[in-house]
């Protein structure tokens, strides 16, 4: 049987064609993917990246519920004018600890990468309660009710325990004092204030919305709003360095 009329069998027969078709992709997929997951360089370690603390990942987790990722994105691209506006582009392992990433698709609001630090937390409490009072004419809603619902707390150790089944390196203490942090990272004059901070490096320990009576969403929320983007250092980050 000559070459082509090997071949005639994949032309005249779409059955056998379509299985020919599914290994060479598959076979092309395999050499594409299968490196990924031994190469150690695929997300470069970089300095500064640690999980989120209790409360801010209760913040993203309200973030998720509210699907601010539907007018908000969170990756600045390597782009001249993003990075302008933005601050410096945004490294994989900015999101390492994310399950699932906030990258967003869609910006009908500015990007949030690197929000953390731009705006007071008073400014965030007005601005979330009533948009319209500090942008006339936003399309952003209010979430005025996140002032007064407590952030739910209860099984936020259980959520620290599933991120480590995926892969966030949180410790057996962490997750121990999951909800003692909780509280303290709301309460600045807390005995468990400096524990938080041992713990979580750069964590922001203060009563983000001003009321000190009750860990409301809103602390959650900017909790996490104001360290998104804050761990890296750029100004000792130095990619080359970084690569191995
Ligand atoms: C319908 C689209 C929409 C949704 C949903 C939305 N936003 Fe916005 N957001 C905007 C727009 C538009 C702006 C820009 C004008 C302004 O500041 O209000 C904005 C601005 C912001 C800013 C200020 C950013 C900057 O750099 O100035 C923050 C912070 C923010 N939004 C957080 C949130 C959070 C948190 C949520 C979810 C609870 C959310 N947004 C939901 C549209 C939206």
């Amino acid at each position: 049987m000559s070459v082509w009329a090997k071949h005639k069998v994949f032309e005249t027969k779409s059955l056998v064609l379509v299985i020919g078709i599914l290994v060479t992709v598959a076979i092309g997929g395999l050499v594409e993917i299968t490196p990924l997951f031994y190469l150690g360089s695929t997300i470069e370690k970089v300095q500064g990246m640690r999980p989120y603390s209790p409360l801010e990942l209760a913040g993203r987790n309200i973030y998720v519920r509210e699907g601010c990722y539907v007018c908000h994105s969170q990756m600045i691209r390597s782009l001249r004018d993003e990075v302008e506006r933005y601050g410096p582009y945004s490294l994989a392992a900015e999101s390492m600890y994310d399950h699932p990433f906030q990258w967003g698709s869609k910006r009908n609001g500015p990007d949030l990468a690197r929000v953390g630090g731009k705006y007071s937390d008073e400014w965030h409490v007005e601005h979330m309660i009533d948009p319209r009072g500090i942008v006339p004419g936003t399309i952003m809603p209010g979430y005025p009710f996140l002032m007064k619902t407590p952030a739910w707390r209860n099984d936020i150790a259980d959520d620290m325990r599933v991120n480590r089944m995926v892969g966030v390196p949180y410790t057996d203490a962490m997750i121990a004092a999951a909800k003692a942090d909780f509280e303290a990272q709301a309460n600045p004059d807390s005995d468990g204030a400096e524990a938080v901070a041992a713990r979580y490096p750069k964590a922001n320990i203060r009563d983000f919305d001003g009321d000190p009576s009750i860990v409301s969403e809103m602390d959650a929320l900017i909790a996490y709003l104001q360290m998104l983007g804050t761990l890296v250092d750029f100004s000792v980050y130095d990619a080359a360095e970084n690569l191995r």
